[in-house]
């Protein structure tokens, strides 16, 4: 009878040790879950996100520039870049800040507008623009990147 006892007991504690397990186990899942919530955004730090690209600047057209800005206000653009805050797209300020302001950039920068593309800045896609030429696509780039030398 007492060894029965004494088993129950045991047993007893068992089950709450189990159960104490269970749930220190079942908070840490919670609390990660938790972090996967919390947006991207908000835990990348700054400097992760733009990774500034090394190189070369060089003295840009300011002629280029105007036809840049302009095309891209007239371009459907805006609602996902703005100039200085991050929304679906970056901002023209941070994609200035990566890369460096030379022909090489402004080359690949414009052929991404053209062709769309994601996976540079997070998740969000960017909708391609089959309709721009290479060369309109390159004022525009041209004018993205001297935002940074302003
Ligand atoms: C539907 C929303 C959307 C529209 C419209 C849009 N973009 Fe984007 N853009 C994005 C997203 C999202 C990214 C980031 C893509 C990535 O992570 O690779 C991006 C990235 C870029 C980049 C950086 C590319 C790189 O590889 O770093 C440039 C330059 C750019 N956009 C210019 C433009 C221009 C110019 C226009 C207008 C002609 C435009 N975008 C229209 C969403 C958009």
């Amino acid at each position: 009878m007492r060894s029965k006892d004494l088993f129950s007991k045991t047993g007893h504690q068992l089950v709450l040790i189990l159960l104490g397990i269970i749930l220190s186990h079942s908070g840490c899942t919670n609390s990660q879950k938790q972090q996967d919530k919390t947006p991207v955004e908000a835990s990348e730090k700054y400097a992760d996100y733009v990774r500034v690209v090394p190189g070369k600047n060089e003295i840009l057209d300011e002629e280029v520039i105007k036809r840049g800005e302009v095309l891209i206000s007239y371009s459907d653009c805006g609602p996902c870049h703005s100039l200085d805050k991050r929304g679906k797209g970056p901002a023209l300020m941070d994609i200035a800040k990566r890369y460096p302001s030379n022909s090489t950039y402004i080359n690949l920068l414009a052929r991404k507008i053209i062709a769309g593309g994601f996976g540079s800045w997070g998740r969000p896609v960017m909708a391609p623009h089959p309709d721009l030429t290479q060369s309109d696509a390159e004022a525009m780039a041209t004018y993205i990147l001297s935002l940074e030398q302003n």
